[in-house]
């Protein structure tokens, strides 16, 4: 597990995005794993801005969501296909056909479940999954005491986790008691994962999901168990952290990190480190510097 802590919640949206533009680029027909919430609107928001700006191209890319409400069919105005289709999928230009989320009306959930797990096989599993994390620490919709080897299925929502979304729903008593979910054990199953926290609010649950024992009460605190798991923090939510110091030597010292480095530090937009920068990288990297 790697953790960065960027100065804002702009700056560490911008790695995040830039991260993901970076291995779309890579490889075109990635399989993306998404994620949904408040948080990821503005990682959307500025996937849009590289597409429109920069021509990021979403055209052979393939994307599966971490889950769907129970109940509410894909035009509801707070399911996430709607939720999707609204801040990135119609926005870019992504084939509609590869984007996928579990059905939340299917007859059949179980049946729906297993063949979200067989469609996700099938696309020769996940690349890239982007996450967010609930304030219980659920993953997905991977409530308290979810197995960490569970896979796709129904979980109840915990009250906490209604009350949490209830913002986003015209009534408390509209916020559905169900959803289909990928499991830990799915997402863990995933290449690369990248999970996205901002604000104060989820500091006490970020720093025991990176510090804290693996426990199903939590289930971000599985990702302990990933070999390839980035936390990209704003200073709030990782202001629970212990060994911040830590985290910051790492980021400002892994080889891997240079070039994000220099276009998300500080100084860089002052044009110094950038400068720099632009002296040791090869010729085919500037343009990523420069963006
Ligand atoms: C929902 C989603 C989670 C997401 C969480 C965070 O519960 N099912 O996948 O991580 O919201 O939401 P927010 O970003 O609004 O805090």
């Amino acid at each position: 597990m790697e953790v960065v802590i960027r100065p804002n919640a702009d700056a560490a949206t911008d790695l995040v995005a830039r991260v993901i533009a970076r291995e779309l680029r890579d490889n075109p027909r990635l399989v993306m794993g998404l994620a949904t919430g408040r948080t990821m609107e503005s990682v959307y928001a500025r996937l849009v801005q590289m597409h429109r700006e920069e021509g990021l191209d979403f055209s052979a890319c393939r994307t599966f969501n971490l889950d769907e409400y129970v109940g509410l069919s894909s035009n509801h105005a707070n399911s996430y296909r709607h939720y999707m289709n609204h801040h990135l999928f119609l926005q870019v230009n992504i084939d509609l056909q590869n984007t996928h989320l579990p059905d939340g009306m299917a007859a059949d959930l179980v049946a729906e479940c297993a063949n979200y797990e067989r469609l996700i096989a099938g696309n020769g599993g996940i690349d890239l999954q982007l996450l967010g994390i609930g304030q219980n620490g659920h993953l997905g919709f991977n409530e308290p005491l979810s197995a960490l080897r569970s896979r796709t299925r129904v979980k109840i929502l915990s009250p906490v986790t209604r009350a949490q979304n209830v913002p986003l729903f015209p009534r408390p008593d509209l916020v559905p008691h169900r959803a289909i979910t990928m499991g830990v054990g799915s997402i863990l199953d995933c290449r690369c994962c990248i999970l996205l926290a901002t604000g104060e609010e989820k500091a006490a649950i970020v720093a025991k999901a990176v510090e804290g024992p693996i426990t199903g009460m939590i289930s971000a605190t599985a990702l302990q168990l990933h070999p390839e798991c980035t936390l990209i923090l704003d200073e709030a939510a990782g202001s629970q952290l212990k060994e911040s110091d830590y985290y910051h030597w790492v980021f400002e010292n892994q080889p891997e990190w240079e070039p994000f480095r220099a276009v998300s530090s500080p100084i860089a937009k002052n044009g110094f480190q950038a400068k720099r920068q632009l002296e040791k990288q090869p010729v085919e990297a500037m343009s990523d510097v420069l963006e």
